[in-house]
């Protein structure tokens, strides 16, 4: 049997509707700047559509990705208002965040749609980060594996088992976001490792190889602990993304 390809740490800032070209145009430099040399992680930039361009100029040569916060399924037509996995490529963009419990309960993001917006983005060359993650009164209920089981298998229901290992799959337990009632490392490690399982019931190999990573209230501060947990493997950053040497603090946590 060949040793495991380690899985490399994967740490994104989820700008959300923050920041316009000129905000990036300070906030990139400011970054890179502060990243230290020989820091773990990939690191990645979710931007809105609005800034992509800015930052993928600027990112440049880095090792730094920029990915976009939704894409459509479709490859062009009659879909105002959204954007083509297409459109993404030729600005030089990495990948999406696809199914942010934002998306999925303010603008109606369906298991649906994501069943054939992870595919297309993985056809289209681009890395998906399906967000998944539980309520709080689905926790309270003990319903947190059921609400995870039924979001990994629907979204990835039409990924062949050998691209499962090339989405990016962050588990982002709603009450967690914005909240600043961070995970406990173990509460982190417990669903995903259940996530890790449940894209080993499609395909061991690719359970391996999957970064599953944490998101909802990261912060420089929690960061180290919770990256530390064995199967987490990043961290998808929100409000503590905001501020580059905050982000450079949780890139630097990274194991
Ligand atoms: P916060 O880090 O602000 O809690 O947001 C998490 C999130 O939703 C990242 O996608």
């Amino acid at each position: 049997m060949p040793e495991p390809v380690p899985r490399v740490p994967f740490i994104a800032a989820n700008w959300k509707m923050n920041k316009t070209i000129a905000d990036t145009r300070e906030y990139v430099p400011a970054l890179l700047g502060q990243l230290d040399v020989g820091h773990a992680a990939q690191v990645a930039l979710c931007v809105p559509f609005t800034d992509l361009a800015s930052a993928v100029e600027l990112t440049g040569d880095s090792e730094v990705i920029v990915l976009a916060q939704n894409m459509h399924q479709e490859e062009a037509g009659a879909f105002t208002g959204e954007i083509s996995a297409r459109m993404l490529l030729e600005l030089g963009v990495h990948g999406a965040v696809l199914g942010h419990s934002e998306r999925r309960r303010d603008f109606g993001e369906t298991d649906r749609a994501l069943q054939e917006k992870v595919p297309a983005a993985l056809a289209a060359g681009l890395t998906p980060v399906l967000c998944v993650g539980e309520t709080e009164e689905e926790r309270e209920a003990g319903e947190t594996q059921r609400k995870l089981r039924h979001q990994v298998q629907e979204a990835l229901l039409h990924v062949d088992e050998d691209r499962l290992a090339d989405v990016v799959v962050a588990y982002e337990p709603i009450w967690a976001i914005g909240t600043g009632r961070v995970a406990s490392p173990d509460q982190a490690q417990e669903a995903i490792a259940f996530i890790r399982a449940l894209v080993g019931d499609r395909s061991k190999a690719a359970a391996a190889e999957v970064r599953v990573i944490y998101g909802g209230s990261v912060s420089s501060e929690n960061a180290a602990e919770i990256l530390a947990q064995p199967d987490v493997d990043g961290a998808l950053v929100g409000g503590a993304s905001l501020d580059a040497q905050e982000f450079a603090k949780i890139v630097a946590a990274a194991p």
